[in-house]
């Protein structure tokens, strides 16, 4: 080597070690908490971590596991009021609103200035994202919940099809109970009743009736005749579920229709991800459709990161980078592809995408244009959650009762939905 080369090779190296030492003085970590413990959904989380992993910082899992997060929202309550908040917490919807004005969560503006949120977001979930103006959390999917799953190979068995409303659901129900299939897995846990219990709304009511009894908690809607007939037609899906339905987690309800146990499931498309995790390939392992009565319809379910005040340039830096990554193109895609849901980024290429993701992309917008893309209650995100947790528990008396009836469930629906 010369003594120019020499020379040269002596400043890159320099640069070298500057830029690595930066690279170090820069690496944080982001204590995560979420509840994504099942097969597709861990799938999604290391996607998450590897991402941050490869901007250089370190993941720390806080996994709280139980379907739909209830655990999880408790667990952050205790850990924030102890002054011990995660860096990062998979929160939505209004619930955001309500720990934004608690005054702990991070301003995010820098950052989504930067990346330009405004513009790759619809403002149907932007809107969510802020508090005061201020992004406080960021977007990172958009399930659908109102999908039906079904194992095509357990309805041929029973001579039964795919349904398309409620009158043609329990005729495949019936048939497939003949046939000795378990006509409806169903997990008897109070989010799984709940999430039946949206779908079947939007299905008998349509999407105008869901806004009034279930965004705007209307009480002369939620104890109405509408109201009645959803429950009566929630209440008739029990019968299909098996006795040991009480307790079961949603994704092993799900494996059920992967092994033809059972034949059908109404479930958002996180159960996708459980399909997919298991080898399963939509249109010949197993269906996708809108719930009975829905195909016009979207129950949309935003999962999202809201950032907690953290103290130390490097973890401040840290959370900033995972939330800027969360936004990108590449991330989206293969985060998205394993949840079983779409990307939250407004025109992506879908191309990698199965055909109930593009369906349901194509649904999101139009049904957005036609107004009756709604808000999940189930999933929080609705209404706030003291009137959500106070209509999901008469939702589940309801449904474990066999004394109550229809009538009485929507006066104490319609009284719940009070709650403040
Ligand atoms: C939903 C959540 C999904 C999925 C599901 C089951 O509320 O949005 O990401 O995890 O619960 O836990």
């Amino acid at each position: 080597m010369n003594k120019i080369n020499r020379k040269l090779a002596r400043t890159a190296l320099a640069a070298a070690a500057t830029l690595a030492l930066h690279a170090v003085a820069q690496a944080g970590e982001v204590e995560v908490l979420h509840y994504w413990t099942s097969g597709g959904e861990a799938k999604s989380a290391a996607a998450l971590k590897a991402q941050l992993e490869k901007q250089g910082h370190t993941w720390k899992d806080f996994a709280v596991a139980g379907g739909g997060g209830e655990s999880a929202m408790t667990v952050l309550k205790s850990r924030v009021v102890s002054g011990n908040a995660p860096a990062a917490a998979q929160i939505k919807g209004p619930t955001i609103q309500e720990w934004a004005r608690e005054g702990v969560l991070s301003n995010l503006d820098e950052v989504a200035t930067k990346e330009k949120w405004d513009s790759l977001l619809p403002p149907v979930v932007s809107d969510v994202m802020k508090y005061k103006g201020k992004y406080v959390a960021v977007p990172v999917n958009v399930h659908r919940v109102n999908w039906l799953w079904a194992n095509p190979e357990a309805l041929k068995k029973a001579g039964a099809k795919l349904p398309t409303n409620w009158d043609e659901f329990f005729v495949a129900a019936d048939k497939l109970k003949a046939a000795g299939i378990v006509p409806v897995a169903h997990g008897g846990q109070s989010w799984q009743d709940f999430t039946t219990f949206e779908s079947v709304a939007l299905g008998v009511g349509g999407a105008d009736f869901y806004k009034k009894a279930l965004v705007q908690l209307d009480p002369a809607t939620l104890s109405g005749d509408t109201m009645k007939k959803v429950l009566a037609t929630f209440k008739k899906i029990k019968g299909y579920t098996d006795k040991n339905a009480p307790g079961r987690d949603w994704n092993l309800a799900t494996a059920m229709v992967i092994k033809g146990e059972a034949g059908m499931q109404l479930m958002g498309d996180w159960a996708k991800g459980e399909f997919v995790a298991a080898g399963k390939v939509p249109g010949k392992d197993f269906l996708c459709a809108a719930a009975p009565g829905t195909a016009k319809s979207f129950t949309f379910n935003v999962d999202s990161f809201a950032m907690f005040q953290v103290k130390g340039d490097d973890k401040i830096k840290a959370q900033k980078d995972l939330a800027a990554a969360i936004l990108s193109p590449e991330f989206q895609e293969v985060f998205n592809l394993n949840k079983g849901s779409i990307p939250v980024r407004l025109n992506m290429n879908m191309a990698k995408f199965d055909d109930c993701a593009k369906l349901s992309s194509t649904d999101f917008v139009s049904t957005a244009k036609g107004g009756s893309l709604v808000p999940s209650i189930a999933h929080g995100m609705a209404v706030a959650p003291a009137a959500q947790g106070a209509i999901q528990d008469v939702v589940s008396q309801f449904w474990n009762s066999d004394k109550m009836t229809a009538d009485e469930a929507a006066t104490k629906i319609a009284a719940a939905a009070k709650t403040k």
